[in-house]
């Protein structure tokens, strides 16, 4: 395979290596404090150009202090789905005529208006998902790569068009790949910026138009890219905006007759209806979907002990561990297992769980009160099976406000096969669990339903062999300290899933990703 020109936007690294970084975090808080005064405005749909009130709005508030409101939302319903659709179906026409060369001129001055307004919108998601800075710029990061990244894989390829060989002489083949038509787009709380441009670039960059709907405690970013694309030239109707409920709008738009592809980022429940319902309607089109995981990490008696605490302790807790690729279960050898325990316990008990927009802040707030019930309930269960052997509670601190402060929980004791070792919880949560060796250990990986990040820590060059040839999983880590599953950086480690992770096997910002939104059309001229 070759390797583009293309480079990742690194902004913490830079002013590292600039040695500029106090300029970041004062630009930083600077704008944490500008946008508050945005804070309370409503917002209503994106149809066809133009905006669209509704009856019904939704409130949308900080996870860090609930009692700050930060935007009344239009909740759209089915009737704005179906024109949305129609506007999107009627952009289509001219849209999949228009050059690849315009269309990723597009994208790439948006890539540039991001880049100008990054740190904005990294202080944005400090108060609508409550990411902390350091996740939050390097989100925004890695939605300037799928910008920049997408432009220039349609670029290489000359948008996948190209003459094949003369079966006989005076045959004259091209192989061409079309869009489809209207995609449906539902994007995450977690990534609430990345993966709603990424998945929204996809679909429009080659062509198809799109009714996006983003998750109900995440539309402010959302809306914030929509800005961003229509100042970069979007055609009227290529991209849709209909925030609302998952019944309301999610489902219309899965179900919608004109709907021809769907690319969704989410539970793997929802995935699966949505392949579902493609099914029974019988529908032709893709359903692209990164779905949930349950991340296993090795820990070998040869690793680097302390490479092996950092990259869980990050791995399961940064963001408070609602990240699909969030490290989850631990398979220690058991030569090790106490040493490396205690001292997982011992530096978890040091993370800084606190408001997001503090310097030092690790773990964030939980998004929403039913993430606070899952926590409180499978703590408890962990208690009455298991040993918790730090955290386990809300975290209740009067310099807090009123907000979702939970504590990050390590737990040993539970069999390979309990519930809390197996279900994906998308909590600051993980489970430890003592082997005899390599070959338990990635029987015991293996052995789930998901297969989306895994990590080793080994300093033997064999186990590492061994490893990679025996894993199941879409994205597989050694020795990263910085965090064992968790921050693939676009082209350099596409991201995606095996088993029950991911619906297509071809990752997202990999060299596979965009032709997944196109078919194939093999054009003969003979004489
Ligand atoms: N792309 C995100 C990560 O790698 C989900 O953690």
């Amino acid at each position: 395979m070759t390797h583009s020109q293309f480079e990742n936007e690194l902004t913490i690294q830079e002013h590292t290596e600039e040695g500029t970084l106090d300029e970041f975090h004062a630009a930083y808080e600077a704008a944490v404090d500008d946008i508050a005064s945005d804070f309370g405005e409503s917002h209503p749909l994106w149809i066809d150009g133009k905006t669209v009130q509704t009856d019904d709005t939704f409130t949308v508030r900080n996870p860090g202090d609930t009692e700050q409101v930060l935007g009344e939302f239009a909740a759209g319903d089915e009737g704005h789905v179906d024109d949305a659709v129609a506007a999107a179906s009627e952009a289509f026409a001219e849209w999949k005529e228009t050059s690849w060369e315009e269309r990723t001129a597009i994208f790439r001055e948006a890539a540039d208006i991001v880049q100008e307004r990054k740190i904005e919108i990294a202080a944005l998601m400090a108060y609508e998902n409550a990411k902390n800075r350091t996740e939050a710029i390097a989100e925004v990061d890695e939605a300037i790569d799928f910008l920049r990244y997408y432009s220039d894989e349609l670029e290489r390829t000359d948008a996948y068009s190209g003459a094949l060989r003369e079966p006989t002489p005076g045959q004259r083949c091209v192989s061409d790949l079309q869009p489809y038509g209207v995609f449906g787009v539902v994007s995450p709380f977690n990534f609430p910026f990345a993966i709603l441009v990424g998945m929204t670039t996809g679909a429009l960059i080659t062509g198809n138009t799109a009714v996006v709907k983003p998750a109900s405690t995440t539309p402010l970013t959302a809306h914030t890219f929509f800005d961003v694309l229509i100042e970069a030239g979007i055609p009227d109707g290529v991209a849709n905006l209909v925030t609302g409920g998952g019944r309301e709008v999610g489902q219309p738009l899965i179900e919608h007759e004109d709907v021809a592809g769907f690319v969704f980022t989410g539970s793997r429940e929802v995935g699966l209806n949505i392949q579902r319902t493609f099914d029974e309607m019988g529908k032709r089109g893709p359903v692209i979907a990164e779905l949930g995981g349950k991340n296993p990490v090795i820990v070998s008696d040869t690793a680097d002990i302390s490479k092996a605490v950092s990259g869980v302790k990050f791995g399961a807790f940064s963001f408070s561990g609602q990240k699909c690729s969030a490290t989850s279960r631990v398979y220690v050898h058991e030569d090790v297992a106490d040493e490396f325990t205690e001292r997982l316990v011992e530096e978890t008990e040091e993370l800084a769980v606190g408001k997001p927009e503090r310097r030092e802040t690790v773990v964030s707030p939980l998004i929403d009160d039913a993430a606070l019930e899952r926590y409180d309930d499978i703590c408890e269960r962990a208690r009455a099976d298991g040993t918790v052997r730090c955290g386990g509670s809300r975290l209740e601190d009067a310099d807090l406000p009123t907000g979702r402060y939970v504590e990050p929980t390590v737990v040993t004791g539970l069999a390979h096969d309990h519930a809390l070792a197996t279900d994906e919880h998308f909590l600051p949560f993980v489970t430890i669990h003592p082997v005899s060796g390599l070959d338990e250990a990635i029987d015991k990986s293996n052995d789930s339903e998901y297969a989306l990040c895994a990590g080793l820590f080994s300093e033997d060059e064999g186990e590492i062999d061994a490893w990679f040839d025996r894993i199941e999983s879409g994205m597989c880590y050694v020795n990263r300290e910085q965090s064992a599953t968790t921050g693939a950086l676009v082209e350099a480690q596409p991201f995606g899933g095996w088993k029950y992770s991911g619906t297509t096997g071809k990752f997202a910002g990999g060299p596979w990703y965009l032709q997944q939104f196109m078919r194939q059309q093999s054009r003969t001229v003979v004489g």
